[in-house]
């Protein structure tokens, strides 16, 4: 794995890199002091919130350590949709300088606020994240997460700029002039959804140009569930160091955790501005660092749109720090409505993943399709064929995943190899799961 990058000190002389400066206790503290003012901010702005908080009987002083945050209500999507438009809205709406829609799959979207001093946290925490991937003043990124409702185009090319970046804002699509672009302007880092990484190097194979020899050097990705197996191919195939950056719209978007290009060990969640909980997702039980369960947030500097507990969904662990003091979370195995349940096994999408990408002749791209036989589920597992594959190639590879999944995850699932090309390329966060068991199976 090549690491070309270290990533650049905090600054002692910058204000915006004091978090990162903090011993463990001293943290802690700016922690409290800051949930305090969050919890007193919700209370006293959000219907919602204030409802939520007299029901259970609490006031925001009775939290008098980090510990108590454990009584307090959570807040979920539901009531995200539930208080649409804007009933989350902690300030004035003259006050919030800018709105995104999150990506929902179903039902009523969600819509998150920032004041101007939110965006500027937000561009100041993506800086901190591509400063920790490896990126420098200087440098030219090449952004293309989509722009527009979602997050993570506007998100990175803030944070980017705020850096002392030069931003080349490509978005989505028009997959061959981005990698024309790629090769023109020499971008040293690269900010996309991993799924459409894997598409933008196919086109580089396309035209003919050896990815390995761009100018890239790192890239960031994030918006959706990756494995250590997918890490793999890209670095190899491209010659640079992959990171992991994560983030949610409810939260305030890409830049609530970042991997750091030294260590490579889990994302290290910003602590100073949002609290961190992992809890059993069936009891809502706060569990304890180490063990695996359902992400929990709490914002402790947002104005606009504070949140109190959020229920993300996301599933994962919470480590202790390594390059940085904040607490790291470790990779997002999947979100909870991804899990498929096979005769009582948990599968998600990353775990097929591994398996897939560890497999020759047959090509990273894949997908899951979920039917219903009789009264039981049955998942499909479709992989492409890479060119040139002969027929006894992807019949060896078709076993070699369905023997790879029963015994790596202890179900039976049916492969099918289809050919090169076939399967829908992605050009932002890929859906690897289609479910075709119809109403009643939903
Ligand atoms: O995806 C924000 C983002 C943009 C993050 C660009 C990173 C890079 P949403 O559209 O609200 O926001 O989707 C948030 O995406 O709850 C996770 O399920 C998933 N997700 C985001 N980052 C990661 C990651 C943006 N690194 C939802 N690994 C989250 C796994 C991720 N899942």
């Amino acid at each position: 794995m090549t690491t070309t990058c270290a990533a650049e000190p905090a600054d002692p002389a910058d204000p915006r890199d004091a978090g990162e400066l903090l011993d463990p206790e001293q943290l802690r503290e700016v922690q409290l002091r800051r949930l305090r003012a969050t919890l007193r901010h919700a209370y006293d702005h959000v219907g919602f919130h204030r409802a939520a908080f007299d029901r259970a009987g609490l006031r925001p002083e009775d939290c008098r350590s980090l510990a108590d945050l454990a009584h307090f209500p959570f807040t979920t999507k539901a009531d995200l949709r539930d208080t649409y438009p804007f009933g989350m809205f902690a300030v004035p709406e003259s006050e919030v300088r800018r709105l995104h829609v999150s990506s929902g799959t179903t039902g009523r979207p969600t819509v998150v606020g920032y004041t101007e001093a939110d965006l500027s946290l937000w561009a100041d925490l993506v800086a901190r994240s591509i400063r920790a991937a490896g990126g420098r003043p200087g440098h030219k990124v090449h952004v293309a997460y989509g722009y527009g409702l979602f997050t993570g185009g506007l998100g990175a090319h803030y944070g980017a700029e705020r850096l002392g970046c030069t931003v080349i804002p490509a978005s989505g699509g028009m997959t061959a002039r981005q990698v024309q672009l790629i090769q023109d302007f020499r971008p040293e880092i690269i900010m996309v959804t991993p799924s459409y990484m894997l598409t933008l190097l196919d086109e580089f194979e396309r035209q003919g140009v050896d990815p390995r020899t761009t100018s890239l050097r790192v890239g960031v990705f994030g918006a959706e569930p990756w494995s250590e197996e997918m890490r793999r191919e890209i670095e190899e195939r491209l010659a640079i160091d992959a990171v992991d950056i994560y983030g949610l719209s409810e939260v305030i978007g890409p830049g609530v955790a970042q991997e750091c290009v030294e260590t490579k060990d889990g994302l290290h969640i910003w602590e100073d501005h949002f609290l961190p909980e992992v809890v059993d997702p069936v009891t809502g039980e706060v569990l304890p660092d180490g063990e695996p369960g359902e992400l929990v947030f709490t914002s402790l500097t947002k104005e606009a749109m504070p949140v109190v507990r959020y229920r993300t969904r996301d599933l994962t662990r919470l480590l202790p720090g390594t390059a940085r003091v904040f607490r790291r979370m470790a990779r997002v195995m999947g979100r909870s409505d991804d899990m498929v349940i096979l005769r009582g096994v948990n599968v998600f999408p990353t775990q097929i993943e591994e398996i897939v990408l560890r497999t020759p002749a047959v090509a990273p791209h894949f997908q899951l399709r979920l039917t219903r036989e009789g009264r039981m589920d049955a998942l499909t597992v479709r992989a492409e064929a890479r060119p040139g594959a002969t027929p006894e190639a992807r019949e060896a590879a078709a076993r070699a995943i369905a023997a790879g999944v029963k015994d790596g995850i202890g179900v039976t699932v049916a492969v099918e190899i289809v050919a090169p090309e076939s399967l829908e390329r992605s050009v932002g966060k890929i859906r690897r799961l289609v479910d075709l068991r119809g109403p009643s199976g939903t």
